[in-house]
């Protein structure tokens, strides 16, 4: 039987010092076509936001780049001063149209993106900024020294980094505590398994984005459907309670505009596989 209440999912604690419950919401979905504009159901989009605290979610992630700015705005409309959510966000992607991402890591720009997502979200300080990617035309350890300076000037409580390598987070490290690190991971797509065993070696917070393949995961006619079906659940709220018993450091953040997949998504945190179960996924997805 399933529960509605992200608690279940039990904690991880960010950076040593914030503890958040492990299945979060990715606030990406929550814009327009192609993660541009405002979204087509607006009224639909603040509901999802504001449903998230009354089911247990206290860890968003966004980024200044989901609208561009329309997700972080819509965030502190639904719920600002947050209560007890923390909202995790994002720089380092610059947004010349729908669809289209391009890196940007010169010190300055990441600086100045930071400031302007902490006045957008509204907070003295943003509890976590990942860097969304490491621009490959600047020295790594620029983009690195700024944050160190974001961290040092309070403009952010902790660091995360995304779509990094072993390496990268270990020369991070050298500048400040990684405290997060964000690849895509997910049943289907176990490229980054090794990242994964170095965050849970070193108590660093593992985000997996693409939870659900894009909803690919949440559909019917997988492998997924013979475990779903003896836990009265869905393929998708499998496909998370999978990631969840995978790592204590993972934190999921299946992302949705519409409070029904929300809901779906929560339920997953108070199913156990057995360890038969988890292995068999595992086997049967690992080639
Ligand atoms: N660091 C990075 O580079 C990076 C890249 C991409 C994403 N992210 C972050 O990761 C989060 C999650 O990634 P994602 O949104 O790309 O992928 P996802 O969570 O795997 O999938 C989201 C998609 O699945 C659908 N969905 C969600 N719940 C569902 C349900 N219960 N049943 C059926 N369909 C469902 C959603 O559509 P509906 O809206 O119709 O529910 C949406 O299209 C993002 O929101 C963002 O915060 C980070």
């Amino acid at each position: 039987m399933t529960v509605l209440d992200a608690a279940k999912a039990g904690t991880f604690t960010i950076g040593g010092d914030m503890p958040v419950h492990r299945l979060g919401f990715g606030a990406m979905r929550i814009t327009g076509e192609g993660v541009w504009g405002p979204p087509a159901d607006r009224a639909g989009a603040l509901a999802t936001l504001r449903r998230l605290p009354e089911i247990g979610i206290d860890f968003i992630d966004t980024a200044d780049s989901y609208g561009p700015h329309v997700s972080e705005e819509l965030i502190r409309e639904a719920l600002h001063p947050y209560g007890g959510v923390r909202v995790a966000t994002k720089a380092g992607l610059t947004r010349p149209g729908p669809g289209r991402w391009d890196m940007r890591g010169d010190p300055e720009y990441l600086t100045r993106q930071a400031h302007a997502s902490r006045d957008r979200l509204g907070v003295a300080r943003i509890d976590l900024w990942q860097l969304h990617r490491i621009d490959p035309t600047v020295p790594r350890d620029e983009q690195f020294s700024a944050i160190r300076d974001l961290i040092d000037t309070g403009v952010i409580r902790h660091a995360g980094l995304s779509e990094v390598s072993v390496s990268e987070i270990e020369a991070a490290r050298a500048y400040f505590p990684v405290a997060t690190v964000q690849n895509r991971f997910n049943l289907a797509d176990r490229s980054n398994e090794a990242v994964v065993d170095y965050c849970e070696a070193n108590a660093i917070g593992f985000i997996p984005w693409f939870p659900l393949a894009s909803g690919r995961l949440a559909e019917r006619g997988t492998i997924l459907d013979r475990v779903a079906a003896g836990h009265d659940a869905s393929p998708g709220q499998i496909a998370l309670a999978w990631l969840l018993q995978r790592s204590p450091v993972i934190l999921p953040i299946p992302g949705t505009g519409k409070v029904s997949h929300l809901e779906d998504n929560v339920r997953a945190a108070s199913i156990r596989l057995s360890q038969e179960e988890f292995a068999a996924l595992d086997a049967a997805t690992r080639a």
